[in-house]
């Protein structure tokens, strides 16, 4: 089982996805999933997907709203066997309070792993500096967003594959690191800021997210050997 890996279920069809799920869950047993899937066939379509071999389910709906909704949020996630959901840290320290104290009223065994997603890939420096008027780099800024939330409970944080080496310096050891944008030899499709496995897991990452690369794959286990993670 190669449980550093997450594969990301993005499709808004149930049936393919547990067709997904079916097929890699000899070797993968985390897969994420996001609005495409929930949104049509509600929270519900965990415990399909769990029926059908993912171990553990990432929900990827990047909360982001007042403490009191975001808290509401993350214990109807939790009571759906969430394993790991992501908050965008732009959320403020309240809104990540309460989403911690929401996660911690559960057991050790339910409680998901809250993780924080900075600046999305989408952005470049020159909205975030005009737009939304942020004085610092892109990376200045992702480094002290992470370093805030681990001060702040949060289990992790989600970064490309381009920051996993400053976050990781700032957050030291027990933060987690979720890292998208993983390629390997075949094509990078939409994605700019790619970075190979083992060059993410040498800086610091603890899971890569890994979509069309493997969902697409004739052969899933020739992808998960040139993976060559355990
Ligand atoms: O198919 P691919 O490997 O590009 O899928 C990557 C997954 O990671 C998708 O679900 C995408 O939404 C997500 N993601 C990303 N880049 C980010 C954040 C999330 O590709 N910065």
């Amino acid at each position: 089982m190669v449980r550093q890996v997450i594969c990301a279920l993005d499709t808004g069809n149930l049936d393919e996805a547990i067709a997904t799920v079916r097929k890699l869950s000899p070797w993968v047993n985390t897969f994420k999933i996001g609005h495409g899937l929930t949104l049509p066939n509600g929270l519900s379509c965990i415990d399909k997907l769990q029926d059908a071999g993912a171990e553990r389910v990432f929900l990827d709906l990047k909360f982001h709203d007042i403490p009191n909704s975001v808290g509401l949020a993350v214990r109807e996630a939790a009571r759906h066997n969430v394993w790991m959901m992501t908050l965008h840290l732009t959320g403020g320290p309240a809104m990540l309070s309460a989403a911690v104290e929401q996660a911690d009223a559960f057991s050790a065994e339910k409680r998901p792993l809250l993780v924080g997603v900075s600046v999305l890939t989408s952005l470049d420096q020159a909205t975030l500096t005009e737009h939304l008027g942020v004085n610092r780099t892109i990376e200045e800024h992702m480094v002290k967003l992470s370093k805030d939330a681990i001060d702040l409970q949060l289990d992790g944080v989600v970064c490309s594959a381009f920051e996993i080496k400053p976050i990781r310096d700032a957050i030291g050891k027990h933060g987690i690191i979720v890292t998208p944008g993983i390629r390997l030899s075949g094509p990078t499709h939409d994605q700019k800021r790619v970075g190979t496995p083992h060059q993410a897991i040498a800086d610091g990452a603890d899971y890569l997210v890994i979509g069309r690369a493997l969902t697409d794959a004739d052969e899933p286990e020739a992808v998960l050997a040139e993976i060559g993670l355990e």
